[in-house]
């Protein structure tokens, strides 16, 4: 059976400390001028039924980095376009490639995709979670302000995939969390009771921005409305609109405290221009990491 990256559930802490580890190595080798080909003659395969800039660019860029290669599937081009079942995409898929990375709607996308798949199949997004992005941002928490473990995250706006993936990784590795979501935009359930029952740290949801943002080391803020959830735009201004991070909730924050956007970014939403532009803003680096965390990944599971 191949090893998956579906959710960050179902990795230790052990294991998500160490891709990020091998990570930071594998960036600082690389600004060093050192050439990587541990994947010379490997081939992975990327399926998005969702746009991307940054996921899409990275992986692409990691495997190339590590001296494999790429085959970009936009799903309107394929059969799967045509009701071609995705068991048979799968197994077919796996007599080409030696991993497939899947950014979809459905977590089901992902789950029935291993189940036929011989080869590892990574996460790279669903409505339910965004693990890799997850594990960069922890990444560049770290490099920021050292070991997560004695650190107050906040989460300000959607109760989101990206919401839920660090819920899962507050409770894997045990770090405080702290999200403020507007009601009724609540993060999932299950996921977080799951959570609650390994973590070591409270795992608390509120509905007060500043209340969350009073003593974080990190605030993180994503968009308003998701992928797929552009129809509940106007809805959702109204009911996240005390959840801006602007200059005055951020001032309600420790000054040494870390800013972090997964990106793209709507500027006047959920965050002001001049918070994503000013120093405490860490979105770049962030964007940045997801390439050599993308690098651990495939090394991990391709290698
Ligand atoms: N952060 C992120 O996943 O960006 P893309 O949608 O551009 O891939
Ligand atoms: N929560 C956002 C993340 C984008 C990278 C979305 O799903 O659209």
């Amino acid at each position: 059976m191949p090893k998956h990256f579906r959710s960050l559930q179902e990795f230790s802490k052990i294991e998500l400390l160490g891709l990020i580890d091998r990570a930071i190595e594998l960036k600082k080798e690389k600004k060093a001028g050192k050439i990587h080909q541990q994947l010379m003659g490997k081939t992975i395969g990327l399926i998005f039924e969702k746009p991307s800039t940054r996921t899409r660019v990275s992986f692409e860029a990691a495997m190339y980095g590590l001296g494999g290669q790429v085959i970009f599937l936009s799903s309107r081009d394929t059969q799967l376009a045509r009701s071609e079942p995705l068991k048979d995409m799968s197994r077919v898929m796996s007599r080409y490639v030696d991993g497939m990375v899947i950014r979809t709607f459905g977590q089901e996308v992902v789950e029935e995709l291993a189940a036929y798949a011989t080869v590892p199949v990574i996460n790279a997004l669903t409505d339910l979670y965004h693990p890799c992005q997850v594990l960069s941002d922890i990444m560049t928490v770290i490099e920021k302000k050292g070991p997560v473990e004695p650190l107050r995250i906040a989460w300000v706006g959607d109760g989101n995939n990206m919401a839920n993936s660090w819920i899962q990784a507050a409770g894997i590795i045990g770090f405080e969390l702290t999200l403020a979501c507007p009601e009724g935009y609540e993060p999932d359930g299950e996921i977080l009771a799951a959570s609650r029952k390994i973590a070591s740290r409270p795992i608390t949801l509120i509905h007060d921005p500043e209340a969350a943002v009073r003593g974080a080391d990190v605030i993180n803020v994503d968009v308003w409305a998701s992928m797929g959830k552009e129809d509940e735009h106007e809805e959702r201004l109204r009911a996240f609109s005390r959840f801006q991070l602007n200059r005055e909730l951020l001032a309600r924050a420790p000054a040494e405290c870390v800013v972090l956007h997964c990106l793209p970014a709507h500027r006047g939403e959920e965050i002001t221009d001049e918070v994503l532009e000013s120093p405490q803003c860490v979105a770049f680096d962030q964007a940045e990491n997801k390439m050599h965390i993308h690098k651990a990944i495939l090394e991990s599971l391709i290698g």
